[in-house]
This record gives C-alpha cells, sequence and structure tokens, in this order.
C-alpha cells in the first residue's frame, strides 16, 4: 500500500482479527507502522491475525511496542478498551455486529455491540491520546433510496444493522463537534478480497460454494444491485481518512464504494467467468427467496470521497474477483 503520510503513529484497530482488519494490518506492517489489535476473537482468530504478521499477546495496560500487538478484549467492556487504547494515535473502530440477518435476529445484540460498542470507542479515543477515529460504517443507513446513495440523503434504515450503523454515525458527529474528536465515518460498500473465507457475504459464500462444487443461490430474481469494492481500494481510503486534513474530514460521513451498480445475477455471471478461465467448473445456480431487510438497489456516489480525501477505487470487479482466486487456486493446486 505504501502511505508515507501515515509516519510511524500507532494504530488503535479495534475487531483487527477480521477480513478487513486483517487486510489492513497487512498494509500497516508493510509502512512499518506500530499497531494494536482488540479483538474479543469472537470471528476473528489468532490464526488469521498470525497469517498476516507476527505478533504479542499482550494485557490492557502494557506498554506499546514498535510492532504488532493483540489485546483480547471485547468493546463492551469500556474500561479495557480504554486502557488498551490508550497511548493510541489513530483508531480505526472496525469490531461489530457485522450482518443483516443477526441483526434482524437479535436487534438487541446489535444495539449492544454496535451503539454501545461504538460509544465505547469514542470514549476511549476522548480519553486516551488519539486524534483520529476512523469509524466502520456502511450503505445500509441510507435504507431503500432511489440509488447513487450520496452522503447527503435523508437516512431510511430497513433493518436494525443499518439503524445501529447511522446511530455510530451520529455520535461520530457529535464527538467531533462536542470533544473535538477528529471522526471520520466511512460508509464501505460491499467489501470483497483476500482473507474473507469465514464471511457469508456474497462473492466469499459464493466461491467457498463453488470451490466445493455446490450450487449457489441468489436471493430474489437477481436484480438487487450492489457496489463491490476490492479490498485494497477500501485500505487506501482508510489510509487517506488518516491522513487528510482535519478541516476537511472531521465529523464528515463519506461513501466507500466504486460508483458502479451491479446486479447479483451479473456478478453470479463474471464469477462463473472467473471461474471457468481459472479451470473450475463453473457452480449451478439456484433463485430463492428475497430476505427480510435486504435493500432492493445499491450503489454509491463517491464524488465526495473523491474530492475531500483525494480518493479513488482503481480495481474493476472482473480484476478483482481474479485477484481473490489466486490465491486459492494455488492452494488447490498444491493439495
Ligand atoms: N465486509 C463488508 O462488506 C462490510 C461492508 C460494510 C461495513 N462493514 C463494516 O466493517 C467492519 C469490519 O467488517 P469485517 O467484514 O471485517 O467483519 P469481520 O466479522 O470479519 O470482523 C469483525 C471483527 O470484530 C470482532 N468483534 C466482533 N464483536 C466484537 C466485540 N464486541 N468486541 C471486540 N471485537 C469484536 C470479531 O471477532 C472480528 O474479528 C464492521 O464494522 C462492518 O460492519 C463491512
Amino acid at each position: 500500500m505504501g502511505s508515507q503520510e501515515t509516519d510511524k503513529r500507532r494504530w488503535f484497530i479495534t475487531g483487527g482479527c477480521g477480513f478487513i482488519g486483517s487486510n489492513l494490518i497487512e498494509s500497516l506492517v508493510a509502512d512499518g507502522c506500530p499497531v494494536r489489535v482488540y479483538d474479543n476473537l469472537t470471528v476473528g482468530t489468532r490464526e488469521a491475525l498470525a497469517a498476516v504478521t507476527p505478533f504479542d499477546e499482550v494485557e490492557a495496560d502494557a506498554a506499546w511496542s514498535e510492532g504488532v500487538q493483540l489485546v483480547v478484549g471485547d468493546i463492551l467492556e469500556c474500561d479495557v478498551l480504554a486502557a488498551a487504547a490508550k497511548d493510541g494515535d489513530v483508531i480505526v473502530h472496525l469490531a461489530a455486529c457485522t450482518g443483516v440477518p443477526d441483526s434482524v435476529r437479535d436487534p438487541h445484540f446489535d444495539c449492544r455491540t454496535n451503539v454501545q460498542g461504538t460509544l465505547n470507542a469514542l470514549e476511549a479515543a476522548r480519553h486516551g491520546s488519539a486524534k483520529r477515529f476512523i469509524f466502520a460504517s456502511s450503505g445500509a443507513p441510507a435504507g431503500n433510496v432511489e440509488p447513487p446513495i450520496h452522503e447527503e440523503i435523508v437516512p431510511k434504515p430497513v433493518a436494525p444493522y443499518g439503524a445501529s450503523k447511522l446511530a455510530g454515525e451520529a455520535y461520530c458527529s457529535a464527538y467531533a463537534q462536542t470533544f473535538d474528536v477528529e471522526t471520520v465515518a466511512l460508509r464501505f460498500g460491499n467489501v470483497y478480497g483476500p482473507k474473507s473465507g469465514h464471511k457469508t457475504s456474497v462473492v466469499a459464500k459464493w466461491i467457498g460454494l463453488a470451490l466445493e462444487g455446490k450450487p449457489i443461490e441468489i436471493y430474489g430474481d437477481g436484480t438487487a444491485t450492489r457496489d463491490f469494492i476490492f479490498t485494497t481500494d477500501l485500505i487506501d481510503a482508510i489510509h487517506k481518512a488518516a491522513t487528510a486534513p482535519a478541516e476537511n474530514v472531521s465529523g464528515e460521513v463519506f461513501q466507500i464504494a466504486t460508483s458502479h451498480e451491479t446486479t447479483v445475477g451479473e456478478l453470479a455471471e463474471l464469477l462463473c467467468t472467473a471461474l471457468a478461465e481459472a479451470g473450475i467448473d463453473p457452480p449451478q445456480v439456484r433463485f430463492t427467496e428475497e430476505r427480510l431487510g435486504d435493500i432492493k438497489r445499491n450503489y454509491s456516489d463517491t464524488s465526495k470521497a473523491a474530492e475531500l480525501l483525494a480518493w479513488k477505487p482503481v480495481t474493476s470487479l472482473q480484476t478483482g474477483l481474479l485477484h481473490v482466486l489466486e490465491p486459492l487456486l494455488y492452494r488447490n493446486a498444491s493439495n
């Protein structure tokens, strides 16, 4: 990734053992930044982190090192979180209840994790030394609106997940204006990329099923749309959000996606083509019931991020899918 402006600031990453966290940490390690990961290991694992970098597991009140540290803890443990984050410079808050279906099944759990957990992380920033706070939001707060989604749309979340992410954005705004924490809320599109084997999001799930020779399922008739963003583009946006001048970004929300609308049916075709090119039998495609809380159309206008973060995605869906398949094919070939 290489981002000289990130210097050697101390990066504190909640949820750093997960999909996006492990991709982010890989780039920070390449930049030589001190990193502290805070994760309760309910989804992410020590093994996932170890696959990216060597690390030391430490207590929350341990001194920072020049390398990568892991503190095992929950964002709902306010005091532990504050102690662990105390001497960090940049906080990237990724830990969350990440799924629409989970939030529909248990809205209380989703609220505790995404609202109280985000408030706890903001409090850790306020009482510690971190100036910059980056919040992983989503397209979900906007809801079922006419796309492209942009930052000026009045949010109308469909699922509890969208409501809890919207509350997180609201607290970020309040902490920027009342407590002088430089918050930046990034509304990620549908992220795909390496290290996503555990995810149930569409690209990760379909690749897993295809490699097992199983059929893939499309919820609804395949015309639902999403905006698929590759991990390297997303990580670049996080770096830019961490280094942009405060007057451009503090208290702001940014759509971080590609501005391309892709139907789920098109995604299935592109993936089948990529798999066939790679010598793997394309999976059978089945259509099933729509899911409660799913949004029909979703893609973003990213012009605000282009202007204020000087950020633009560069990876096409075709290229990104091939990048995800490459290491898997290598693994398959060597089995
Ligand atoms: N992946 C996407 O497409 C996408 C899209 C939009 C927004 N996001 C947001 O990005 C962030 C990261 O998503 P991801 O895809 O890497 O998810 P992930 O599930 O792979 O990673 C989340 C990590 O957070 C940890 N975690 C969960 N609850 C915790 C808690 N209470 N305390 C401490 N750690 C906890 C998990 O163990 C896991 O390692 C989330 O906030 C998610 O809502 C992701």
